[in-house]
């Protein structure tokens, strides 16, 4: 779809990946709201965007449901219609399975799916009553299909991210509502610093310094990639209306023994109910 003179709603669009996409989508043309909870990465992102008429930065919790309420009527006051929902904050936490508090995955989960579920209960029938079209990214992460040791929570965010955004996909299907899941590998950004926007009431936490010192990213960060690569990324899946926007081929190999790994799993030779196929034949695939 043609972006120009559209207007997209980013959670987390102050920071990193958020950012990124903005200012590719801000390329294009697109009005901007950007959402945050973080006072200074909507000051900095402001300047960083430098186009006051066409960004609207708003303070913005995703898991409060009101203050999303409340967001979405500013967006509308200011640009009148919403086309565009990047379901993007998101915060992490690493660490072994079996020492993760009850707070450590309400507060994860809490943000990166309930944040994303009320991004979509806000937004979603806005979009789809204005009726021009829309669009919504669910930004999940590689994760979300190739999980490594230490992302037990995280990954259980993401994946669900992912399943809500192929099951939308298929629902909004012919209803002008095209959905991605957004997968990234590692970016530059500072999710590192996810744990300053914890709430007190969730502080209690299960995971040493070390696994805190882990989730700095190690010596690895100048390896990422850059949130303009990411968001140009992002842009073009959106223009392509792409189910999965993916951004490292590094992960190829994991892709496809994941796959296969599922394929090898149906046992072959089953008698096959040809109905039932077409009952349950998958629609975007
Ligand atoms: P970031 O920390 O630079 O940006 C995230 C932004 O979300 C921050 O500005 C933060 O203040 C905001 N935020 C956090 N909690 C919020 C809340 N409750 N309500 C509103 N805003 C909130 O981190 P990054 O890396 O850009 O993360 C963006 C998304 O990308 C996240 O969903 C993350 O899980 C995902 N991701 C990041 C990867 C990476 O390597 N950086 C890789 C894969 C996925």
């Amino acid at each position: 779809q043609n972006l120009s003179g559209k207007t997209a709603f980013i959670t987390g669009g102050a920071s990193g990946i958020g950012l990124g996409i903005a200012k590719a989508l801000l390329s294009r043309g697109m009005n901007l709201v950007i959402a945050d909870i973080r006072d200074d990465h909507l000051e900095d992102a402001q300047k960083e965007l430098n186009s006051p008429d066409k960004v609207l930065a708003l303070k913005l919790d995703v898991t409060d449901r009101a203050a999303f309420k409340a967001a979405a009527d500013a967006a509308e006051e200011r640009f009148g219609k919403i086309h565009i929902l990047v379901n993007n904050a998101g915060v992490a936490v690493v660490g072994p399975v079996e020492q993760a508090s009850y707070d450590d995955w309400d507060w994860t989960m809490g943000v990166n799916l309930d944040g994303t579920i009320n991004g979509v209960v806000t937004m979603l029938p806005r979009i789809l009553a204005h009726g021009e079209g829309g669009h919504i990214v669910n930004t999940a992460s590689m994760s979300g299909f190739l999980p490594h040791p230490g992302t037990v929570i995280y990954t259980t965010s993401k994946a669900a991210v992912i399943g809500m955004a192929e099951a939308m996909r298929a629902e909004l299907e012919g209803r002008g509502v095209i959905v991605s899941a957004f997968c990234p590998g590692p970016v530059q950004s500072n999710i590192a610093e996810a744990g300053k926007t914890r709430p007190d009431s969730m502080s209690d936490t299960g995971y040493a310094e070390s696994d805190k010192r882990r989730q700095q990213g190690g010596d690895f960060f100048h390896l990422y990639k850059t949130k303009e690569e990411i968001g140009e990324r992002v842009a073009q899946g959106i223009e392509n209306d792409e189910l999965y926007i993916l951004t490292h081929s590094e992960f190829t190999e994991g892709v496809e023994a994941r796959t296969q790994a599922m394929r090898a799993a149906v046992p072959d030779n089953l008698p096959q109910n040809e109905e039932l196929k077409q009952v349950f034949a998958p629609l975007f695939f």
